[in-house]
């Protein structure tokens, strides 16, 4: 990288001069945490404020927070940065500017390698082919694409100037993507002709063909379409461009666009409640601060880690751990395009053997999978590279995280359980390893400058453990900042419970004698399918658009494998038969309208779904007939009592 480009990038109308070399070897001891927790208790401002200068700065703020406007925060107010400067300028002229940055193996076991100076250069010509399709600051630009190296430059690509990203999982369908296209107004597309998962090819530039079809997203003027399997597919004229007919041929370098510390570096969509899933929307200074300082700490970042966070961009721990996070830290970011026991169960163990990944993050779904297929596929490989590894909640079954230490870590490894959620933007409860003291089960302590709590219905604080809200009480510089054109569910969703005073987070969640955190799973209608957040109310409207079905209640209940399992309690219009065809038909319903990864494990046919006189589905009640069999409790609210008794004694 010649010099005028680094100075190009770095060197004007800075107001201060940003640590020369950052991020690895945090080296975070039981002191240095124990001082960190005291200094966010006495000023968490000023905690706050110093991990923010680990950032590249382009204009020092002159406020840390302004929380005048509850639940509005505003972070580093008159700050001015842009995000990649801190992901890859700053790596300029450092020892990491030739240090691998992202080390990627394709499933059909193609590896490639990108330094901190290939990737920078590649995100700036990206960036201006994103410029020469007329996209500015402000704009907003649909993601939609498999896991290679280009998701990461898209996404970065965007964030060079000032566009905001909605990064859709490639496993939704043409459906849920046209409405995250539509929600979020999207002017462009990035997608690929297909992407690889177990040997087969998943067509996503059809899905998005589809999903723009009939000019339902009238706000998109252009597809950028990367090329990956090469296979044949259909090219719209004056609206789709090949990225290798525009990108290699880009200027090299491109001026990053200063935004404010506020402006939306993202939209990432997630479930909850309702069918309409939410526009989570994030900003620049402070999501950038959280998501460095989490990513250096709680993975205790070294130079010489590889680092793997398994997530699909598609993801909040696909934004976080894999791109902002580890790129800020200067990390090298290893990356797999393919199902994880493709071709063989052992796919995951031997990249670890041949990359020497040190440091392994992965979902519990994936961990009882894998330990479901035996001892013997982990220990055919040596993993003795492996110093740590972590998980977004536990495995929830005992042995599972036993096989994790025991068979993965080879009994060394430290295992860091980590709790956050899309919407506080990085990880919140977490152990830092080699300095928390763990139990199975637990997410353990907060970090420093995060004032979680769990308390009752009025707000009050539980007692040890008593079970309760997770809430945090105190706003942290990561934390949503809005639902995308929706002011009024962001108020509703996660602020009025608690009068407007605590960020609600709908888990339940209980504090042992020693302040650890237990999580006890969502207390709304949200569920978690191998780490897939999904909420019943999608799943409901999904299945009554088919025409044979009145109605439809969406439960879910344990599954060994994936956590929680979704099942369905469907109605069918009089006259209409329930049989095996329907339930083919709803599954396939499911899958196009949202995608196949919310297929329901079971359907389940009702003569009515049990409503409450005010007309709630029950759906404890369901739960409990979902996952046991049996009904318990106060049922005296039902409308229908025959329909429970239907219910209670068909067989599946
Ligand atoms: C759940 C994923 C138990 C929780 C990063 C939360 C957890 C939801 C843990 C967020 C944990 C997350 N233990 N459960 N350590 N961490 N969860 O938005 O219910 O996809 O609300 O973000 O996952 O899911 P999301």
């Amino acid at each position: 990288m010649s010099d005028t480009l680094i100075q190009s990038h770095l060197g004007e109308n800075r107001s201060f001069d940003p640590p020369k070399q950052f991020g690895s070897a945090a080296n975070i001891n039981a002191d240095r945490l124990q001082q960190a927790h005291q200094s966010a208790d006495s000023d968490s401002q000023k905690y706050w404020a110093e991990a923010a200068r680990d950032l590249v700065w382009h204009r020092e703020w002159t406020q840390t927070l302004d929380w005048s406007r509850k639940p509005y925060a505003k972070w580093f107010v008159g700050g001015e940065l842009n995000a990649t400067e801190s992901c890859l300028d700053r790596h300029m002229g450092t020892a990491r500017e030739n240090k691998t940055a992202i080390l990627w193996e394709g499933e059909g076991g193609d590896v490639r390698e990108y330094s901190y100076a290939q990737l920078l250069q590649e995100v700036c010509q990206a960036a201006n082919a994103l410029k020469s399709q007329g996209i500015a600051k402000g704009d907003r630009v649909a993601i939609y694409m498999p896991m290679v190296p280009e998701i990461v430059v898209a996404m970065l690509a965007c964030a060079r100037i000032g566009a905001t990203h909605s990064v859709v999982f490639g496993g939704f369908s043409a459906e849920s993507l046209r409405d995250r296209i539509q929600d979020a107004g999207c002017k462009m597309v990035i997608t690929a002709d297909g992407g690889y998962r177990k040997g087969k090819i998943v067509e996503l530039k059809k899905a998005v063909d589809d999903a723009l079809a009939d000019n339902a997203c009238p706000t998109v003027t252009s597809v950028l379409v990367y090329q990956r399997t090469a296979q044949e597919i259909p090219m719209v004229e004056g609206r789709d461009v090949w990225w290798h007919d525009t990108v290699p041929q880009q200027e090299m370098s491109c001026h990053p666009e200063y935004v404010d510390s506020e402006h939306p570096l993202f939209i990432l969509y997630t479930s909850g409640t309702t069918g309409k899933p939410k526009g989570v929307v994030h900003s620049t200074g402070g999501y950038m601060t959280h998501a460095l300082r989490t990513c250096n700490w709680v993975f205790d970042l070294k130079d010489e880690d590889v680092y793997w966070c398994t997530a699909d961009a598609g993801w909040i721990t696909g934004h976080t751990y894999v791109t902002y996070g580890p790129l800020a830290a200067g990390a090298t970011n290893f990356m797999y395009e393919g199902a994880p026991t493709y071709p063989t169960p052992d796919r995951f163990w031997s990249m670890i053997a041949k990359h020497d990944v040190s440091i392994f993050y992965t979902a519990p779904t994936a961990i009882r999978t894998f330990m479901r297929l035996g001892d013997q596929h982990p220990q055919a490989h040596d993993m003795d590279s492996l110093r740590l590894l972590g998980t977004v909640g536990e495995p929830n079954n005992p042995e599972a995280r036993t096989w994790y230490h025991k068979v993965i870590g080879g009994e060394r490894c430290p295992i860091v359980d980590t709790w956050w959620q899309t919407e506080t933007g990085g990880i919140m409860i977490t152990p830092l390893p080699g300095v928390t003291a763990t139990k199975p089960g637990t997410a353990t302590r907060p970090l420093p400058g995060i004032a979680a709590d769990v308390v009752r219905e009025d707000g009050t604080s539980c007692d040890v453990d008593e079970g309760g809200y997770l809430v945090v009480k105190e706003p942290w510089p990561s934390m949503i900042r809005g639902v995308w054109g929706d002011e009024q569910r962001f108020v509703d969703t996660y602020w009025n419970k608690f009068d407007g005073n605590y960020y609600f987070a709908g888990d339940g969640a209980r504090k042992d004698k020693d302040g650890y955190f237990w999580i006890m799973g969502r207390v709304d209608d949200v569920v978690n399918v191998s780490g897939h957040r999904l909420g019943t109310m999608e799943v409901e409207s999904a299945l009554v658009k088919h025409p044979s079905i009145a109605e439809a209640a969406v439960v879910s209940r344990p599954d060994e494998i994936t956590g929680e399992a979704i099942v369905a309690f469907v109605t069918p219009i009089q006259g209409k038969e329930a049989g095996e065809a329907l339930k083919n038909d709803l599954m396939a319903m499911v899958a196009k309208e949202i995608g196949a990864f919310a297929r329901p494990a079971q359907i389940r046919f009702a003569n009515a779904v049990p409503k409450t006189r005010s007309g709630k589905i029950m759906r404890r009640l369901l739960r409990e007939l979902a996952s046991s069999g049996t009904v318990t409790g106060d049922t005296t609210t039902l409308e229908d009592f025959s329909v429970i008794a239907n219910l209670r004694d068909e067989e599946e």
